[in-house]
């Protein structure tokens, strides 16, 4: 699959472009600020329908606008598919596919796939449990259409299940039989969201972990756990047992929105133990594994988006990253970066060639 042309209007700091790209190496150049990240940013508004960097939809239309547009034309198994998505101040965002409109956002989630690695990514290794389950999810989504729909359930019956906690405490009553149905539901949804998770665990981490070694020359040894309380035996009973703690603490303490994705290097946490380099790498293999996962479901590549990925690591590392990257198994790459003369010299020592798209201050210039 590739994105042929994308059209941008009033879309950050880009006021009308129009862009072609190659099917293969695409690079985004341009000084700090000049608006490659945005571009990035576009194609995956038109792949997940939303922006990577600025969950607040509004806050990506350009300032002093009232709307923005983004249309991208993609080529998938020979065929061109018209992807439009805009947004109107006051108005609810518009997404559709060959001139139809979607009825919900979660229909295109998967169609049309994207891979970023962006330098933002290093909240999945600093930030908390959320963030990784949220990473973990999206990719999961993107692959089973029913894991989202059970997922997005899941949370509705968890902030039900919670209200209703809180409204026994300001009442200084419970009623069990009104709580049951939640509990039902949040076991019945958890446990298929959890056996999910752990199937896709197992498919994800030996990838993962081959992708890790082959950057980073098997200097480190590094390893993913997905650690759930739906391990334990007696999770049945477990929803009943902890109401009462449950309504003193005004949250549901048993789930799989607890579940966790430990990340280790040479058997310590990443977060702490993990330098600058090595982290970026384990993100990088984190994302490749996820490219290769979502190729083999759908038979076809997804875009792969690269943010100003050569920043913190080695040259050896560049260059066996890079190496893989341009392998015929890549499909469409998008690569950007500040300085273009870097980004020649790489691609002309791997004898590639790249589309150069210079950007500046939201013009394009070459
Ligand atoms: N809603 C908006 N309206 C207008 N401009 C915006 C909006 N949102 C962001 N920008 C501008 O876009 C620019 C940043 O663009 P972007 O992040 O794409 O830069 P970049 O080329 O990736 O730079 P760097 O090399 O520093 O990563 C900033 O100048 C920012 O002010
Ligand atoms: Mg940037």
């Amino acid at each position: 699959m590739h994105l042929k042309n994308l059209r941008l209007l009033n879309f950050k700091n880009y006021e009308d472009v129009y862009i072609e790209f190659t099917s293969k190496i695409n690079c985004i150049v341009g000084e700090n600020g000049s608006g490659k990240t945005n571009m990035l940013d576009a194609m995956h508004y038109l792949s997940l329908t939303k922006s990577a960097i600025n969950s607040i939809d509004i806050q990506n239309i350009r300032h002093e606008s009232i709307f923005f547009t983004i249309k991208g034309t993609f080529n998938k198994s020979g065929r061109d598919h018209e992807i439009f998505c805009s947004l109107e101040k006051g108005k609810k965002k518009v997404f559709r596919q060959d001139n139809t409109e979607y009825e919900k956002l979660s229909e295109h989630i998967g169609q049309f796939p994207a891979v970023l690695i962006a330098p933002g990514d290093n909240e999945i290794i600093r930030d908390g449990n959320d963030i990784r389950r949220k990473y973990f999810d999206t990719i999961l989504a993107q692959i089973d259409h029913q894991y989202l729909l059970d997922l997005m359930d899941y949370n509705h019956n968890l902030r039900q299940r919670n209200s209703l906690l809180k409204f026994f405490r300001d009442n200084l009553s419970a009623d069990p039989d009104l709580i049951e149905p939640y509990n039902h539901n949040l076991l019945d949804l958890g446990q298929k969201i959890h056996q999910k998770r752990k199937n896709f665990a197992d498919r994800y981490f030996p990838v993962f972990e081959e992708k890790y070694a082959f950057i980073a020359e098997n200097k480190e040894k590094t390893t993913i756990s997905y650690v759930s309380q739906f391990d334990e035996i007696d999770y049945e009973n477990t929803l009943k047992t902890t109401l009462s703690h449950d309504i003193e603490a005004q949250r549901t303490s048993f789930g799989i929105h607890n579940d966790k994705w430990e990340l280790m290097i040479n058997g310590r946490r990443l977060k702490n133990f993990g330098s600058q380099g090595q982290q970026k790498t384990f993100v990088i293999a984190l994302k490749l594994a996820q490219y290769d996962i979502i190729k083999e479901e759908k038979g076809f590549a997804p875009l792969l988006l690269l943010d100003d990925i050569f920043d913190k690591l080695d040259d050896r590392r560049i260059h066996k990253l890079m190496g893989m990257v341009a392998a015929d198994y890549f499909s469409q790459i998008f690569i950007t970066d500040t300085r273009p003369e870097r980004t020649k010299s790489i691609l002309s020592s791997l004898s590639l060639e790249g589309n150069i798209v210079a950007i500046n201050d939201g013009k394009i210039i070459k």
